[in-house]
């Protein structure tokens, strides 16, 4: 009675199963890290090619300094707690706010304002939509213009004079994040700031810099150069840039 020959396969072999990583803890980690890291990698990679990943969208430019300035005044006081500024391309949006919001318009945003919660309306499209003086008065009493709103009062904008600091480490330091400043608009950036607001000032340069930038008074006090001043500014020119007319019209010559 001839015995048969044990199989080979009684002598464990070296190749892989799920008993050797399910049982070591060590394995199963460093395994684990490599599966999460590729997820997060298919994700952040194409960040480092943002500049194709954003379509060119005509009329996009840097804020001025002055607008700039209020921008840093509503992240001060936390604007964005209550407001988002993103249009979403959902019907009722669209008709409360207007067009949608690209990426585009919000290229040379560091940090972004989206936001993500609406306690007031949504802020993308608000430039242009009431007066100055709206704003102002709004700003300082919102109930006197909407008597059942809920926003705080920011009247002491307005008694504080803008002290921003200097505007052009300010654009430096966007520059090396990507945001397009020359360095003659970094150089004259503390001119611009107070031309903008300044109705006697000579303002053809500041607008060859930044096309349809708005030039005048904003807070209602041509003497003073206020906190007011820059905030309103910048409320006044957010999603004014990008001409969705003329946009439509090429993209459907009929
Ligand atoms: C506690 C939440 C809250 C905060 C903080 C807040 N708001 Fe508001 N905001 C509202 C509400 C609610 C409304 C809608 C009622 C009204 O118009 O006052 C509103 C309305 C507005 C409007 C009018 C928008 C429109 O289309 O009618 C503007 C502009 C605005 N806020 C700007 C600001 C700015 C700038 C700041 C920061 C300085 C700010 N808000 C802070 C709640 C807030």
């Amino acid at each position: 009675m001839a015995t048969e020959p044990k199989p080979a396969a009684e002598k464990p072999e070296a190749r892989f199963s799920h008993k050797t990583l399910e049982r070591n803890v060590t394995i199963m980690a460093v395994a684990s890290f490599i599966v999460v890291a590729i997820g997060g990698l298919v994700e952040i990679a194409p960040l480092f090619w943002i500049d194709e990943t954003i379509e060119k969208v005509e009329g996009v430019r840097p804020y001025t300094p002055l607008e700039l300035a209020g921008r840093n005044i509503y992240i001060r006081e936390g604007c964005y707690n209550c407001h988002s500024q993103q249009v979403r391309p959902f019907r009722d949006e669209i008709e409360r706010y207007g067009h949608y919001s690209l990426a585009a318009e919000s290229m040379y945003d560091h940090p972004f304002q989206w936001g993500s919660k609406r306690t007031g309306p949504d802020l993308a499209r608000t430039g242009g939509r009431y007066s100055d003086e709206w704003h102002v008065t709004h700003l300082t009493n919102p109930q006197s213009v909407v008597p059942e709103s809920i926003m705080p009062s920011y009247g002491f904008l307005a008694e504080r004079a803008l002290k921003p600091g200097d505007m052009r480490a300010h654009l430096t330091a966007l520059k090396r994040v990507g945001v397009p400043y020359s360095a003659e608009t970094i150089a004259v950036a503390n001119d611009d700031l107070a031309a903008q607001a300044n109705p006697d000032a000579d303002t053809e340069a500041l607008k060859a810099r930044y096309p349809k930038a708005q030039t005048r008074d904003f807070d209602g006090d041509p003497a003073r150069l206020t906190e007011m001043d820059a905030l309103v500014a910048y409320l006044q020119m957010l999603g004014t840039l990008v001409d969705f007319e003329a946009a439509a019209a090429q993209e459907q010559p009929r």
